[in-house]
């Protein structure tokens, strides 16, 4: 009798824990790709983390982190440190987003990070097939096999492309490219993507790659700019406090998940035109 009893309560044990780790899964979904100030040096010196975490970037139980193992985990800053692995991570722009996400709205439910960035690329090395565009596509749709859906690409990226006047020049119908290649590998034609316009590059061509990536003719990609914030030492990489004040959704997101609210059938975001400063 009492061993049949403890297999119950072990049986009742395994369902309700089932039934709990379904619940754990994240619903909304955001990709985090491009370069290093996306994959995060924010606190990096010498190839050192001093191991600071800024307020805005504190690890919260509703956020997720998608592991190179392609698990689910709490996420916890460096978000990319077994993802760009052959570089010292520290402070990026993506805890603070989704703390962000859930501070507007702490109704949306969990928030799943999938970060993809990895240092020093270039765009071309982010066209459609080669390695690093697979992986994204790849890690997404792995992403999404329990469940969730997409909200945005956040992306970062462009310093390595503002080193030549043929790349600069090119940068854009590149960029293009690329937001429209992701949606249709995605099978979301209107995936949000929020960017950033650069605050430095490796060369001399950056404010080329800047009126690129506000000018960018596509709809619904937003840009926030990073231009004068605070820079580590290296004056390439953003630093821990400037990656913490990038807020990537301010413009857009009360209105985004207001939308997402009202109309539970659509798996995008709307975009708020209204509050469109770029
Ligand atoms: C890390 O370095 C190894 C060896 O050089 C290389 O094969 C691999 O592609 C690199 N990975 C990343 C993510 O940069
Ligand atoms: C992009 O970077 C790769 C790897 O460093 C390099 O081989 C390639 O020439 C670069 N492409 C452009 C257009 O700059």
């Amino acid at each position: 009798m009492m061993i049949e009893l403890l297999f119950l309560v072990l049986v009742w044990g395994r369902l309700v824990n089932c039934d709990d780790y379904a619940k754990e899964l994240p619903k909304n979904i955001f990709i985090l790709a491009g370069q290093s100030n996306m994959a995060g040096r924010g606190g990096v010196i010498d190839g050192i983390w001093d191991g600071i975490i800024p307020p805005e970037c504190k690890p919260n139980p509703f956020i997720f982190r998608f592991t190179a193992k392609l698990t689910w985990e709490e996420a916890r800053e460096p978000l990319h440190k077994d993802i760009d692995l052959n570089k010292t991570c520290g402070i990026g722009p993506g805890m603070a987003f989704a703390n962000s996400v859930l501070y507007r709205d702490p109704s949306i439910g969990r928030v799943g990070l999938v970060p993809c960035a990895i240092g020093g690329t270039n765009i071309s090395q982010w066209a459609r097939g080669t390695d690093l565009y697979n992986q994204l596509i790849w890690r997404t749709k792995a992403a999404l096999k329990r469940g969730g859906i997409i909200r945005a690409l956040l992306w970062y990226q462009g310093e390595s492309d503002t080193k030549s006047y043929d790349d600069a020049k090119c940068y854009k119908s590149n960029l293009e490219r690329f937001f429209t290649n992701v949606r249709a590998d995605l099978g979301s034609p209107i995936l949000p993507v929020f960017q950033v316009a650069l605050a430095s590059g490796e060369g001399p061509y950056i404010e080329i790659v800047r009126e690129a990536q506000l000018g960018i003719e596509l709809p619904d990609v937003r840009c926030v700019d990073a231009k004068g914030l605070l820079l580590q030492p290296d004056g390439l990489h953003l630093s821990a406090q400037a990656e913490a004040s990038l807020e990537m959704d301010k413009l857009h997101l009360r209105k985004l998940v207001f939308e997402t609210k009202t109309s539970p059938k659509s798996d995008l975001y709307q975009l708020d035109t209204t509050q469109i400063q770029n």
